[in-house]
Formats: structure tokens, C-alpha cells, sequence
């Protein structure tokens, strides 16, 4: 979604700007511009597509100014073009924004009646206006931007600044995030602490309904009414993290190749290795004592969720209601008093799942939330965070903290467990041990590239796929398709085995390839059946399954990856890998922009 930067500088910002917009692009985007007022002028270079664009426009037509805002768009209103691009002008007033001004139509009819004309398709113009008819009414400008955003309805982030004032900028949030960073005799805004590491590690996040008031030397936040509020200022853990791709080609294959070390400090989080027991946590709320849970989240952690739902059911026998979060927040399900709720999300900031938080909160009952940014708002808003230890994800497509988050909804359904009674000291003392293994079984898996590389030739002249999984791999099934539909474009399906006679069997031809996974487990044999109905209709198989499983596999497969034989415990973390390589190398082998898939979003923090 659109990234936001503000800088109230020593030097010479644009390219301070455009550097931070860098660190934001991992968000997605389709435009970017910047804005910086010089000798009291406001100017103002913005290009559709990347940010290459955007740096030859500054290159040919440098932009002076030690003040500056600037933008990635990510198009909600109005196609991605140069005039659509942000920063947004009307009168003296520059704008950028995140988000959606809801009541926009009716905004823009009035401003229009006022005489106000439109540059733009997008709704962030309306706000544009509304600071310069308050301006043009003779208010001060921080008071006409206070004025203007009690006009608006919707999520937004908001960055503002005046011509002829090189020493303020106007912040605003309701809904996406925003953050300020405090420099020497300089000050700045940003949509995350990543894009503002270069600059600071000391923050302070905005929270719903906040606007800030940004000076050199000086930080005033407000609340709607006006009245100063006191925000906690603390120390990033943005500037933590190197984001670059060291050898990598893509941010993705990097993200994948981190996995077996990422699994292993979230694991140790959970588990103690040593001991042979999962760590007491400080939750809210006590396993024993919960007749349900409630797991929502969106895209790959919905997913994640979904996988969660069978450990909590079979290894602790809690009963779980999982919905993705877009249904969730509206659905009106009736909530239990003795339940809990757990959101998963990567970037804790996804707006649905928000949401979805905010009505459990409502209902009153303790909020889990299991994110990999501890600094979101979801961490912030959740009773307790269960972090992911991924670091962070920059590729759009998710996939080490997808794994991360199998990691720890296992090590909670251990939890759960052994709470519940239904887990015995020895049971648990074998899950710990065979968790424990995850790491060096997927550094094993990533052995596998070059064999996945050559499927993944194959797959990349197909326009459809079907997978295939049973239980545990039904998930996974879905995220495999999830995967290959985002990166590669290739239209794929994630299908129960069980399910493919009551469907998708008509889709069956030589086009169209199916991949199966299919560990060794109590119900291979069946998956086994379904992959002949699959042979017998000329479809061509993939097989993902292991040693035992390949050996015992009758069916002719176009191509059968074989993993080690892993406990089924950790077979959909081990599994996972290669999903995202095959969605992975089929995308190099298509060619498209792997870690910024057209259309996509990494944090999407609007409706
Ligand atoms: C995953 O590859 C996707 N890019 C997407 O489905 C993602 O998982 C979803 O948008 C949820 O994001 P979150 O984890 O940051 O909440």
C-alpha cells in the first residue's frame, strides 16, 4: 500500500526522500513522487511506475528544499498515472496520503461548488482542497489542516505542507500507520520505522485519531478536539535489520533461504529445547479454561491459521472458529465469554484484521495477536504479541513468515496441550524434540532448488494448476496456489483431495498440471486414490510427498519431489518450502517483478 515520507531536514531532501521511499517500495506501489518547498515555493517531480522513473525526473529537473514530502501510490481511485501521483497540490497546500477518504464524493460535490477544480481521479485531493478553503477563509495553516481532517471519513495517513513555510509539516492517522522520527535539529515522518532507519531509530507511533505538528525543534501530537496527548517515544528496531539482498536475486529467495535460521529463533521462543517442554507464556487468558477460539487473519495467515486450527483441535482438543478477516469483522458471529481470539499478520498493521481485533474487543475477551512487526498496531492493540522472529519480509509474496507462524501456533497448540490435559509430559517432550528438528530438515529441502528449479521450467508454460492436499496439506495446498497466482500470474487452485469429485475433476485435461502434496501419513492412501482419478483423465502430476511416500506411490507422475521422511508435526513447515520454491522459480522463469507482483500490496492497510 502507499508509503509516506516527510522530512523537515538540515540538507538537501529530495534525495533523503526518495532513499526512504526505497525502504518502502517492499509495500507496493504504481507511482511516486516528491514535494519540497525552496525559497517558499512549493515544486513538486513525480513519474508513474517505479522509482527509477521518479529519479531520472529529478535527475533532469533537480528539486532544491530542505523540506520535503514524498509518496509511493499504491492506486485505489484513479489509474496509476503521473497526474494521479501524489503529492497533491491546491493553493499553497501539498499533500500525501494513505488510505481511503470514504465520503470523498460527497467532499469533492461540495469543493466543487465552492469553485474548487480538480487535477485528479483520486480522493486525496479533496483534502488537498479543504486545507486551502480554510487557508483562503484567512485560518492559520495549522488550524485549517486541523479543520480539514475533522471533514474526513475513511483510513488515512496524511502528510501536509505549506508554501512559504519551510519549517512545518502536518501529520495525520486514522488507520494506516504513521510514525515520527526524532533527528538532531530535524525531524521526520514515515509509514514504518523501516523506511525512516537511515535517519533514526527513536520513534514514536501515531495512534487512531492523532494528528502532530512538526517542526525542527519541536513535536506537538493532538487529539481530534485539539488537546495534546502524550505518545510513548521508543526505540526502533528498524535500523536492527540490514534490508538488502545480499546474494540473492530477489528479496524472496533470500526470505526463503532464511528460513531454516528464522524457524529456529522463533521455535526457541516457544519451545525449550533442553527441557523438552514448551515455555510458560504470560497469556491472557488460560488454555484449561477456554471453551473456543477464534483464529482470524488474511491471505497467507489466514492460512497459517487454517493449519493452526487442526493442531489446536487434534493436539489440544480446543475447537477453533477461523475465518479470514474481511468476513470475520462482519459476520456478527456470536463470541463465546470463555473464548479468546488470535489475529495473525505479518506486518500487524492489515486492515481487516484490525478489525477483526477491534470487534473481539468489543466483545470483551482476550486478544492474542501472532505478528512479526512487534511495533504494529495489532501488537499494540492485542492483550499479548506473540512475535514471529522472521525479521524482516520485504518480498510481497510471503514466505518465512508464514513458516514463522506455523512455528508458533504449533508450539501454542503444545501449549494448549498441556494445559488441556491432553498432551502428557512424554508426548510433549517427543513434539519439542521433533519441532526441534524443523530447521535442519528445511535447510535439507533448499538442497532440493535445482530439481524444483527444472518443475518449475515445465510449470511456467502452463496457464492453470490445480494442488492438491488432504488435512494439514489442504492449507498448504491453497498457499501453494496462493503463491503461484501472485508471483508467476499463473491462474492456480488450492483444492481439499477429497473435494476433487465434487468439481474441479471437469478441469482435468493434459493442460493442466496437479500438484499433490502428500506426505507419508495416515491418510496418504487416500490422496493416492484421488491422484489416480487425477491419471486417469490425462492430468499430469507433481507429487510432493517423501522417501516412504514415493516408494509407495503407484501413480505416473510428470515429476515427484521427494523430502525426507519428517514427523507429521512439522511436515507443513518442511512442506512450505517447496510451495514458495515452485511459485518462486516459475515467476523468475515468467519473468515478472518477483518481489513486486503488479497490483499487490506487502501491507495492506485499507479495505
Ligand atoms: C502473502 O503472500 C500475501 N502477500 C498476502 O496474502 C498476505 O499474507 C496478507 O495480505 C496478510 O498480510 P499480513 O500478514 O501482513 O496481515
Amino acid at each position: 500500500m502507499c508509503g509516506i515520507v516527510g522530512i523537515v531536514g538540515r540538507a538537501q531532501v529530495a534525495p533523503l526522500i526518495v532513499d526512504a521511499l526505497k525502504r518502502l517500495e517492499y509495500r507496493g506501489y504504481d507511482s511516486a513522487g516528491v514535494a519540497t518547498v525552496a525559497a517558499g515555493e512549493l515544486g513538486r517531480r513525480r513519474a508513474e511506475g517505479k522509482l527509477v522513473n521518479l529519479e531520472r525526473r529529478l535527475k533532469d529537473e533537480p528539486l532544491d528544499g530542505t523540506i520535503g514530502i514524498g509518496h509511493t501510490r499504491w492506486a485505489t481511485h484513479g489509474v496509476p498515472n503521473e497526474t494521479n501521483a501524489h503529492p497533491h497540490f491546491s493553493h499553497g497546500v501539498a499533500i500525501v496520503h494513505n488510505g481511503i477518504i470514504e465520503n470523498f464524493a460527497e467532499l469533492r460535490a461540495q469543493l466543487k461548488a465552492d469553485g474548487f477544480e480538480f487535477a485528479s481521479q483520486t480522493d486525496t485531493e479533496v483534502v488537498a482542497h479543504l486545507v486551502a478553503r480554510e487557508l483562503a477563509r484567512g485560518v492559520e495553516p495549522v488550524k485549517a489542516a486541523h479543520l480539514a481532517l475533522k471533514h474526513l471519513e475513511g483510513a488515512f495517513a496524511l502528510a501536509i505542507m505549506f508554501q512559504g513555510d519551510d519549517n512545518l509539516i502536518i501529520g495525520a492517522r486514522n488507520g494506516p500507520p504513521l510514525a515520527i522520527g526524532y533527528g538532531e535539529g530535524e525531524m521526520f515522518l514515515g509509514s514504518d520505522a523501516i523506511a525512516l532507519a537511515p535517519f533514526t531509530d527513536s520513534i514514536t507511533y501515531l495512534e487512531d485519531g492523532d494528528w502532530t505538528v512538526i517542526r525542527r525543534d519541536e513535536v506537538g501530537i493532538f487529539d481530534m478536539d485539539g488537546n495534546p496527548v502524550d505518545r510513548k517515544r521508543q526505540q526502533s528496531l528498524g535500523t536492527a535489520y540490514m534490508v538488502d539482498k545480499g546474494n540473492h536475486r530477489h528479496f524472496m529467495e533470500k526470505e526463503i533461504h532464511e528460513q531454516p535460521e528464522v524457524i529456529s529463533h522463533t521455535l526457541a521462543h516457544y519451545l525449550d529445547f533442553a527441557g523438552g517442554v514448551s515455555r510458560k507464556l504470560d497469556l491472557p487468558f488460560d488454555f484449561a479454561k477456554l471453551d473456543r477460539l477464534a483464529i482470524s487473519a488474511c491471505g497467507t495467515a489466514f492460512l497459517s491459521g487454517l493449519i493452526g486450527k487442526y493442531w489446536f483441535e487434534r493436539l489440544a482438543r480446543l475447537p477453533v472458529d477461523i475465518d479470514i478477516a474481511s468476513e470475520f469483522r462482519y459476520r456478527e458471529m456470536p463470541i463465546s465469554p470463555d473464548s479468546a481470539a488470535l489475529f495473525v499478520s505479518q506486518s500487524g498493521e492489515t486492515a481487516d484484521t484490525l478489525a477483526s481485533l477491534r470487534y473481539c474487543r468489543k466483545a470483551d475477551i482476550p486478544i492474542g495477536a501472532i505478528v512479526n512487526v512487534r511495533e504494529s498496531t495489532i501488537a499494540r492493540e492485542s492483550d499479548v504479541t506473540l512475535p514471529t522472529l522472521a525479521g524482516p519480509e520485504i518480498g510481497v509474496a510471503s514466505t518465512k513468515a508464514f513458516t514463522c507462524q506455523l512455528s508458533v501456533l504449533a508450539s501454542l497448540a503444545i501449549r494448549a496441550g498441556v494445559a488441556r490435559g491432553t498432551i502428557s509430559p512424554e508426548k510433549e517432550r517427543k513434539l519439542v524434540r521433533e519441532l526441534s528438528e524443523a530447521p535442519r530438515y528445511a535447510g535439507q529441502v533448499l538442497r532440493l532448488d535445482r530439481q524444483i528449479e527444472k518443475v518449475a521450467r515445465e510449470l511456467a508454460h502452463y496457464k492453470h494448476v490445480l494442488y492438491l492436499g488432504r488435512d494439514t496439506n489442504y492449507p498448504l495446498a491453497m498457499e501453494g496456489a496462493l503463491k503461484l497466482k501472485e508471483i508467476s500470474y499463473i491462474h492456480a487452485e488450492g483444492y481439499a483431495a477429497g473435494e476433487l469429485k465434487h468439481g474441479p475433476i471437469a478441469l482435468i485435461d493434459e493442460h493442466m498440471p496437479v500438484i499433490v502434496i502428500a506426505p507419508h501419513d495416515r491418510i496418504f492412501e487416500k490422496t493416492v486414490s484421488n491422484m489416480q482419478e487425477v491419471a486417469a483423465r490425462g492430468g499430469k502430476i507433481i507429487l510432493i510427498t517423501d522417501k516412504k511416500g514415493a516408494s509407495l506411490s503407484s501413480v505416473e507422475t510428470m515429476e515427484t519431489i521427494v523430502l525426507p521422511d519428517v514427523p507429521e508435526i512439522i511436515a507443513p513447515i518442511i512442506y512450505a518450502l517447496p510451495v514458495q520454491m515452485l511459485a518462486y522459480f516459475t515467476a523468475v522463469f515468467m519473468g515478472t517483478d518477483v518481489d513486486q507482483p503488479r497490483n499487490l500490496a506487502k501491507s495492506v492497510t485499507v479495505e
